[in-house]
């Protein structure tokens, strides 16, 4: 005979998809029955959706096979509005310090922060965001993308998304696409529409982003800037200064020259460069030469102008049909370009943020 302990144990490995804690943790079971043969459970969802119905069941259902219970019944009912508040409130408090500042910006969360910036618009800054957190995700890590870039947002739409975050209270969960865990201000607008932000919401916009919203477990967050050195970068600066930033450029000069602001910029917030980007830095013929269109050399200027290196040539390239706009199949050339970027950038980040921790102790 399965005892009630044996149950209540089994139940405790299974997490609720959106908030990532277990389902004891979160108080989500409202009834659970047993007789000779089936166990009966009612789960409370703080916002019913079929997919994490779909998940939460499976899930259940596959734990308590493996204890041996030959039939199980889930039922989902909502959480009334006070239990979703403490709910939420539980969240918030898992999230940041007893001083209220958010736990991820902590060193201790082992976030690593990369900002994606460029001097110039249309470079590509998206397209490097969206398809480096997919070539990480695909390697298991846990990604999320930040589009920082409030008035010119391009995240959803390059990525494909159709769904609205779910918002509870003030707190908002990510939109999952691709692996990756997406916020963007183009998720709260209908059909393109612009979003206008008064100052004093600018001013709080980033805290709102990294506070309000249920990120759970990451590895790395990448933040989409718009494009040159306004009041944004500052603001992320400011409250994430252990951000390391990647330069995109195209190999135009122009294009570089102005990248030497963002260069500069990321030299006075103190940001660490980890390396420059070239994008569209040629195009692949089909007996595989490379057609420099716009030239050669500009990033390897701008390298050197900024002290860092040029760790990524991407070439010219439609994604295939299959997948969104914006996202470079796995089994492409482009593709195998991003997920050697990624490995670089990983290691990359692992020896800068050694380099970080000895210089603390050395202090
Ligand atoms: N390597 C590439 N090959 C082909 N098209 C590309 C490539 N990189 C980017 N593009 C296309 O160029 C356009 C601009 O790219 P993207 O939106 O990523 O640039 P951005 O720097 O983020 O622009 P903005 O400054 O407007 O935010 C997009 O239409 C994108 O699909
Ligand atoms: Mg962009």
């Amino acid at each position: 005979m399965i005892s009630k302990e044996m149950l209540i144990h089994a139940l405790s490995t299974v997490k609720d998809p959106d908030f990532q804690k277990n389902i004891i943790a979160l108080d989500m079971i409202n009834t659970i029955q047993m007789n000779e043969t089936t166990v009966s459970l009612n789960i409370k969802l703080a916002m019913p959706n079929d997919l994490s119905k779909d998940k939460i069941e499976k899930e259940i259902k596959r734990v308590l096979s493996s204890i041996g219970v030959p039939h199980v019944s889930v039922t989902f009912t909502a959480m009334s509005s006070e239990e979703r508040q403490s709910l939420t409130q539980q969240l918030k408090a898992s999230m940041t310090t007893p001083s209220g500042l958010p736990k991820l910006l902590r060193p201790e969360s082992g976030v690593t922060f990369l900002a994606i910036t460029s001097g110039k618009g249309g470079v590509g800054k998206s397209t490097v965001t969206i398809n480096l957190a997919t070539a990480m995700a695909r390697m298991g890590l846990k990604v999320g993308i930040l589009d920082a870039d409030l008035y010119g947002y391009s995240i959803p739409n390059m990525m494909g998304i159709q769904q609205k975050p779910i918002q509870i209270d003030h707190m908002t969960l990510p939109v999952y696409s691709h692996g990756i865990k997406v916020m963007s201000i183009g998720l709260f607008a209908t059909e393109n529409q612009s979003i206008t932000w008064r100052g004093p919401m600018l001013n709080k916009w980033i805290k709102n982003f990294i506070v309000n919203t249920f990120w759970g477990e990451l590895d790395y967050l990448l933040i989409d800037l718009p494009p040159g050195t306004g009041d944004i970068a500052i603001d992320i600066a400011t409250l994430i200064p252990q951000a390391k930033e990647l330069i995109v450029t195209t190999p135009h000069s122009v294009a570089s020259h102005v990248a030497t602001r963002a260069g500069a910029m990321a030299r006075h917030t103190k940001h660490d460069i980890l390396g420059v980007i070239e994008n569209m830095a040629y195009y692949r013929e089909k007996d595989g030469s490379k057609n420099f269109l716009f030239g050669k050399g500009g990033a390897e200027k701008l390298a050197f102008k900024l002290q860092t290196e040029v760790i990524a040539r991407i070439p010219f390239g439609k994604p295939e049909e299959s997948l969104t706009a914006s996202v470079y199949d796995e089994d492409t050339y482009i593709g195998e370009v991003f997920q050697s970027l990624a490995q670089d950038v990983i290691y990359r980040t692992k020896m800068r943020t050694q380099d970080d921790k000895e210089q603390n102790t050395n202090k």
